[in-house]
């Protein structure tokens, strides 16, 4: 028997990439174990997106650099951005593959298990990796299925274009089709993938762009809830937001990274919109049926950053009161125009602005938050803690809402197999910057 141990980091493309790997291994005879003592081959799926993503891995690698006898792999973006520089790194590394070469893998483990030193898979024009033949999902309500990989947009700052190579979306038939066969399977929620899934067209028919694919997917029967990740404001359009509008399976949340709210850092990040234009795509959004959640993407000290470009972020917090905003301090990447701008921001001014953003969004956050309190809403129950006794339900809005259920008359609680992926009412009468708690409006 052959024992592997798998370590995702950074995005939900890799976690899904390594749903791919782990079906793809187990259809060779491997099995998943839980720790890389108990493993044979031990992979690491990696993140470059930031400086400290990336040395992550590094730090693992040097961790176990003494084990005897275990076959080490390095996968996704930094073995695509490192290629063989890996082996000098860390010299006990036998396999580095970047993410389009994934369908290749089981002839790259063949390689391996017939002693194989230094294996690689590194280039960037296989065709892509849609149709894998196994996945392995963990989450048994929430799949993921990627419509569209790599991304041509070239953001100043961002590996991505590298690690990831050029756009190449999926027919909108084999979207659908994995759709229904994951509704087939008892999944009620799905999540669609790509770094810029707005740029989505399918190869077979240009007409067949994101909105209309959206909609497909959201009228999938046993469907009940659709979200999407991630967007790109320059083709955000107007057809998506009349999509969402008209299809209550769309969950009422949209991600819109916009970076920063000066339009002249966002030119100098070469992100292809203006801050009002980006206001413009909140605008519709806000004014659609259903209230609409939004989140954020926002990167402190680029380049440049002066403090008025900051404060028009602050400011743009406050108009638009997000939900949700993940932000960062710039971090300069290998190959990245933005190496060559000038004006770089000190470090401990980056963690200045960094530390304003966030307390801000935490105080919007509460307040919205509180606002809920009351509110009867619809969560799908994920999880249950046991050290607080409260089941942990997800929103559409995709707040985490922790609860609990009316005592029975007979003093008896319902089981996990019971309450798991169910879709139950929920009163919120609590709520802090970060998540909701509340009691189930019926009983169960
Ligand atoms: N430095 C800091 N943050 C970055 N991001 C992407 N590249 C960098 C970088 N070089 C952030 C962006 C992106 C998110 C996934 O990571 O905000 O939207
Ligand atoms: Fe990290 Fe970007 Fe690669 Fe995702 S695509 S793993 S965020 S570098």
């Amino acid at each position: 028997m052959k024992r592997f141990y798998i370590e995702t980091f950074g995005c939900q493309m890799n976690v899904h990439d390594s749903e791919k790997v782990i079906g793809t291994l187990e259809q060779r005879g491997y099995v998943q174990v839980q720790s890389p003592e108990e493993a044979d081959l031990i992979l690491y799926n990696t993140c470059s997106i930031r400086d400290k993503a990336e040395q992550k891995v590094f730090q693992r690698l040097n961790e176990n650099r003494r084990a005897r006898g275990k076959i080490f792999g390095v996968l996704g973006c930094v073995a695509q951005q490192e290629g063989e520089r890996i082996f000098e790194k860390a010299p006990h590394v036998n396999l580095v593959v970047g993410s389009a070469s994934y369908p290749r893998l089981a002839e790259l483990l063949v390689q391996i298990e017939q002693g194989g030193r230094r294996v690689t898979g590194l280039s960037l024009d296989t065709d892509s990796t849609f149709e894998t033949p196994v996945t392995r999902r963990d989450n048994p309500y929430r799949a993921y299925i990627t419509i569209i990989e790599g991304c041509d947009k070239d953001c100043a700052y961002c590996v991505v274009p590298f690690t990831r190579g050029r756009e190449r979306s999926r027919r909108s038939e084999s979207v659908l089709e994995e759709a229904r066969t994951l509704a087939g399977m008892g999944y009620t929620e799905i999540q669609l993938l790509g770094q810029n899934v707005n740029s989505y067209r399918d190869p077979s028919d240009p007409a067949r762009t994101f909105a209309p694919l959206l909609e497909a997917v959201a009228q999938v029967p046993g469907i009940r809830r659709v979200r999407f990740t991630t967007s790109h404001p320059r083709d955000f359009g107007r057809d998506i937001v009349e999509v969402i509008d008209r299809n209550e399976t769309i969950c009422n949340m949209v991600h819109l990274p916009v970076q920063s709210g000066s339009t002249r850092v966002l030119e100098r990040m070469q992100r292809q919109y203006t801050r009002d234009q980006y206001m413009q795509r909140i605008e519709w959004l806000k004014n659609t049926r259903r209230k609409i959640s939004l989140s954020t993407d926002i990167i402190v000290g680029f380049p440049g950053e002066t403090e008025e470009d900051f404060e028009q972020t602050l400011r743009l917090l406050d108009e638009v009161e997000y939900d949700q905003v993940f932000s960062f301090k710039y971090s300069p990447r290998p190959n990245t125009p933005a190496l060559l701008l000038d004006g770089q921001v000190p470090e401990e001014e980056k963690s200045r602005r960094l530390m304003i953003l966030q307390e801000k969004q935490r105080s919007i956050q509460l307040r919205r938050n509180t606002a809920q309190i009351g509110s009867v809403q619809e969560v799908l129950v994920e999880g249950y803690n046991s050290s607080t006794g409260q089941w942990i339900g997800r929103t559409t809005e995709n707040r985490v809402l922790n609860f609990v259920t009316r005592p029975r008359a007979d003093g008896s609680q319902p089981s996990r197999e019971e309450m798991f992926g169910r879709y139950l009412p929920v009163r919120v009468t609590r709520a802090g910057p970060n998540s909701l708690a509340g009691e189930c409006a019926i009983a169960v």
